[in-house]
């Protein structure tokens, strides 16, 4: 059976007091899989909520509708570098609880992760009760998931040094079918900012179909499409809302609406596409796509690949190694996604974290890459393109100037490069190439480096004059 058929039936056997109800909404969910996935819109808008679109139509209002949904921008107090982290969706789909978001979050420090620099356990979809509170309005967090609530695990997590993250979505429901925020944003953000939360992953799922977007947004400028109105809305209220600690704001609009244009005005980091699958044509399709938007990122302002599937499904230890290396080098937020987490890295079996792999996503120079407080743009591509994604990709950190190439082929080749063709390199007659993966020095070399790289693995390097 396939990761993603043994995770559906998760969904469909849960055996909680919301699941009867959220069936049905399941498939709502599965449909809007997948890396060029419509949003997932539903029928019926509640009256409720304005209609931007048709009283834009209609008169001046719309103008001061839209000039008035909320400008105010992500706290700079996080966020500064992407995420990193663990989510519970790609290991347990609806099958959540308290005890594996704390057995995860135990499992953050005892395998070293939280020294390496992890630091966030994000609660996905299906935490909550189907419906509001009838009086306060507020979202309930399921009391058999959650018995003691979800402001008690915040607790949890806060103790052992780990920040925790939410999710809610900017439509009527989320895409399993449970309470969403689009109209309940103030609520919500207080509650989530009372809770203790850290981090709020923000879906796109049920939007009504008065708030899908027109063709061409007003102006055409996509900072005022209804997508990101919705998302505005959102981030408005946490800014007025987050008292006690700041939250990092993940929009998982899935590539829409231009996102990379004005997603840096609204949050901290956004979805390129739909959600990940642990094979090699997503990590491929995605670093492609990915390659095209890169002037979007820098600190606070990071475009999203994705979680982890590290530990999930059959990748090679090569296509986890580029996996990881692609995520940090296009410093996407990192968040593991497997609960093979929480067994024991010592030995590698079926349903464990192998060594090999710890080691991967615990590297101390791609990290240190990764979480540069110098520099915040990516590695892009150089050099001459092909008809796939790219391979070499260059960029700068503290340290210097970095090479990464992937190898896309299913062979071992050998891959080279003169030292004049990478950006940010000087004219020294020679360099010292050092390999991030293993910590050691290639050697010295003058002109080009040349160096073998088996099949869909990527290497990593520092260059430094000599
Ligand atoms: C998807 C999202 C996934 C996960 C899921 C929960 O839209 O892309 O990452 O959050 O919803 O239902």
């Amino acid at each position: 059976m396939s990761f993603l058929a043994h995770a559906m039936r998760y969904d469909y056997f849960v055996v909680q007091s919301a699941a009867t109800a959220a069936l049905a909404h399941i498939g709502v969910w599965a449909q809007c899989s997948g890396i060029g996935k419509d949003s997932c819109a539903s029928a019926a808008p509640p009256s409720a909520i304005p209609d931007l679109i048709s009283v834009a139509a209609a008169s001046p209002t719309a103008t001061s509708a839209i000039i008035s949904a909320p400008t105010a921008g992500p706290s700079k107090e996080t966020g500064k570098t992407p995420a990193l982290g663990w989510n519970s969706w790609n290991a347990y789909r609806c099958n959540i609880s308290e005890a594996k978001v704390l057995a995860a979050a135990n499992q953050i420090v005892s395998l070293g992760l939280k020294d390496a620099g992890y630091e966030y356990v994000n609660i996905d979809d299906c935490w909550s009760e189907l419906t509001r509170d009838p009086v306060t309005k507020r979202i309930v967090p399921d009391p058999i998931k959650f018995p003691n609530g979800i402001s008690s695990v915040a607790n949890q997590v806060h103790a052992l040094g780990l920040k925790i993250g939410i999710y809610s979505d900017a439509g009527t429901e989320t895409c399993a079918g449970y309470p969403a925020s689009l109209g309940f944003e103030d609520i919500d953000a207080a509650t989530f900012s009372e809770w203790g939360i850290d981090y709020l992953k923000y879906d796109n799922c049920n939007v009504p179909k008065n708030w899908t977007d027109a063709p061409t947004p007003p102006n055409d400028d996509w900072y005022e499409s209804n997508s990101a109105i919705r998302y505005r809305q959102m981030a408005g209220a946490l800014a007025t809302t987050q008292t006690t600690r700041p939250i990092q704001f993940s929009l998982c609009i899935w590539g829409e609406a231009h996102v990379w244009d004005w997603g840096a005005k609204v949050g901290h980091s956004w979805r390129m596409a739909g959600d990940s699958t642990p094979d090699w044509s997503y990590i491929t399709s995605i670093v492609g796509r990915n390659a095209q938007n890169l002037s979007s990122i820098d600190f606070f302002s990071h475009n999203d690949m994705d979680m982890m599937e590290i530990g999930n499904g059959n990748l090679t230890i090569e296509e986890q190694r580029t996996h990881f290396a692609a995520w940090i080098f296009m410093k996407s937020p990192i968040l593991l996604g497997t609960d093979n987490i929480l067994s024991a890295p010592t030995v590698h079996q079926l349903g464990t974290l192998s060594k090999d792999q710890v080691a991967i996503i615990t590297n101390p120079e791609l990290l240190a890459f990764h979480q540069d407080t110098t520099i915040g743009t990516p590695a892009t591509p150089f050099g001459t393109k092909g008809t796939g994604p790219p391979e070499f990709f260059a960029g700068q950190s503290a340290k210097g100037t970095h090479v990464f190439i992937i190898n896309t082929s299913n062979n071992t080749e050998t891959k080279s490069f003169a030292f004049d063709d990478v950006p940010g390199l000087g004219q020294e007659a020679s360099f010292v190439v050092h390999d991030m993966w293993s910590g050691s020095d290639a050697g010295t070399f003058n002109e080009s480096f040349s160096v073998d790289v088996a099949p869909h693995d990527t290497v990593a390097f520092l260059i430094t004059a000599a």
